[in-house]
């Protein structure tokens, strides 16, 4: 549905969302009514409207209601899905094909989540759309058969040391040494799920390069009752290598059986693991123990795999099987469900709808649930690395915004901080309130206070308040977005991050966008090792005056 014919086709069925006529017919509706949407009015007209606009998906209910969108912009956004190939890319991305073409990767994070009956299950089917797509390409089909033997292969081990480090009562201490995708996932991960932390262990996660924080958590430590996990796929990550040479050399000091360092079943044999695709590199490293992946998870979706392993410590095999198995529930009902009743689907319409029509900036994350505080920053790297791109998937520059600043802090600390300039600001920010009906503490009357706060605040940012004296006044019409859960285990947990992947992918596929390469982090990456030697050198030629006098007061 391409408005144009001078402009290339992308890979995988897609069209760039501006190059097709639900875009234009969008920004039309948004210009003449949508602008002027007020969720008030809505409601006042409509006694359905919260019927019509939340929905239950696997383990996560949400409601959209209090949302600028009126009939017409679902429609056209929907309308928009579909001629921007948004379910041609899904279904790609689900048959294994190469949809990170710049890397010429598969994106299969969601197969580290299918149990391996289920997938043959899906093959077998004639009723089971994409696996039945696969009969035609039968070598893709195999190739996803013969990964999902080795993902199985790869998680039986995993867990079954998982289990052995859980119950051996000389370790006491996990270090996750990694950054990024190989420590933010997990750390979100065991802190979301610490109700169900049975085994008794500290886990702690360095992942800067500071050395602040690993000399921090090195202080807490006894080498004899501590296992460090090096997490990271490519094992080259400067930060991570830094502080895994570091812990390495704390480890030989500190270990007190000297003569038994390098025997196998003793020293660093039991006290380290590395978590990695570069199995070769982790042994050059010194580290024999080892579970691997794969090129076609990414980083900020590694979590389900090798990397998820303090999460299978803290929680044990089956709670990680669980975590799964929800994972999988929501990947399903993406694959599956009908547009206008996919959850991600919507959740990533709405974000264009935000982003491009409305022109809003960034989007807040309120968790009502303490165990969901690190959610925020894992949703920057899921969102922001995924969708902070300038050029189409065929390198071509965009000529419209990508992805929202993604920010927040739990409630009800954020009210006492920055709801202020979401109620009463000059910018408009949509809010995302997630809530846990269930609490998993005794205290009497806090859940009741925590869930009425966060229904209070989405209610004010809505209706407003009138008031003559201009600074009590409330102007509402503030969309907000609440997702709810009944409770938190491990299997919502998996099922509600799996709903954040997918409605990334949405919104990437709107975008026309490659959501799976992070060629913007590799120019600081390059830089920081040249200044380092410069700081050495003293060699100033060629830097900016800034940069040079910067050196200059850091020199040692
Ligand atoms: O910062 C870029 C990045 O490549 C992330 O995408 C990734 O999660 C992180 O670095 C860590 O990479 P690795 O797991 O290879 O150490």
């Amino acid at each position: 549905m391409s408005i144009s014919k001078s402009i290339r086709p992308l890979p995988n069925g897609r069209t760039r969302g501006d190059h097709t006529v639900a875009w234009a017919a969008l920004q039309q509706h948004f210009d003449k009514t949508g602008k002027h949407f007020d969720a008030r009015d809505a409601f006042a007209a409509d006694s359905t409207r919260f019927e019509k606009l939340s929905q239950q998906a696997p383990y996560v209910f949400a409601d959209l209601s209090k949302n600028r969108l009126d009939a017409t912009a679902q429609a056209l956004l929907l309308d928009l899905a579909r001629q921007s190939g948004v379910e041609a890319h899904r279904d790609a991305m689900f048959a294994g094909e190469k949809i990170n073409n710049a890397e010429n990767r598969a994106v299969m994070h969601w197969l580290l989540r299918k149990d391996d009956k289920s997938l043959k299950n899906s093959i077998n089917s004639p009723v089971a759309g994409v696996f039945a797509a696969l009969t035609a390409i039968e070598n893709i089909a195999n190739n996803i058969q013969e990964n999902l033997a080795l993902v199985h292969q790869t998680l039986t081990p995993l867990l079954a040391y998982a289990e052995q480090i859980r119950a051996d009562a000389q370790i006491t201490d996990i270090v996750n040494i990694g950054i990024g995708g190989s420590d933010l996932g997990p750390q979100m991960a065991v802190l979301a799920l610490d109700s169900f932390a049975t085994s008794g262990k500290r886990l702690h996660f360095v992942s800067n390069v500071d050395g602040h924080e690993l000399a921090a958590v090195l202080k807490q430590l006894k080498a004899e009752n501590t296992l460090f996990l090096i997490a990271s796929k490519t094992f080259t990550t400067v930060e991570t290598i830094t502080n895994a040479l570091s812990a390495k050399a704390w480890f030989e000091a500190n270990y007190g059986d000297k003569s038994s360092l390098l025997t196998t079943n003793k020293g660093i044999s039991r006290h380290f693991a590395a978590l990695t695709t570069n199995v070769a590199a982790a042994n050059a490293f010194g580290i024999s123990t080892t579970f691997g992946f794969w090129d076609w998870v990414g980083g900020r979706y590694s979590l389900w795999s090798a990397i998820g392993l303090p999460i299978a410590i803290a929680i044990g095999a089956q709670g990680f099987k669980d975590m799964l198995a929800g994972a999988n529930a929501m990947d399903e009902h993406f694959r599956t469900a009908p547009l206008e009743s996919n959850l991600p689907v919507k959740l990533g319409l709405l974000d264009v709808w935000y982003r491009n029509f409305h022109g809003f900036t960034s989007r807040c994350v309120a968790p009502y649930h303490s165990a969901l505080k690190r959610l925020p920053a894992y949703l920057q790297q899921l969102e922001m690395e995924s969708n902070g791109k300038q050029v189409d998937a065929n390198g071509q520059a965009l000529s419209f915004s990508t992805s929202a600043v993604v920010w927040g802090e739990p409630g009800t600390n954020g009210q006492h901080a920055f709801f202020q300039m979401l109620h009463q600001g000059t910018d408009v920010v949509p809010v995302e309130f997630i809530a846990v009906k269930n609490a998993r503490h005794s205290l009497p009357g806090h859940q009741q206070r925590l869930l009425a706060n966060a229904v209070a605040q989405a209610q004010a940012l809505m209706m407003g308040k009138a008031d003559a004296g201009g600074h009590k006044n409330f102007l509402g019409n503030r969309p907000s977005t609440t997702l709810l859960l009944d409770d938190l285990t491990p299997a919502s947990f998996g099922a509600l991050i799996a709903l954040y992947e997918h409605r990334v992918f949405v919104a990437g596929s709107v975008w026309g966008i490659n959501s799976f390469d992070q060629w913007g982090v590799e120019l600081g990456k390059v830089l920081a090792v040249d200044i380092e030697a410069r700081m050495k050198s003293g060699d100033m030629v060629g830097l900016d005056g800034s940069t040079q006098g910067l050196l200059k007061k850091l020199s040692f």
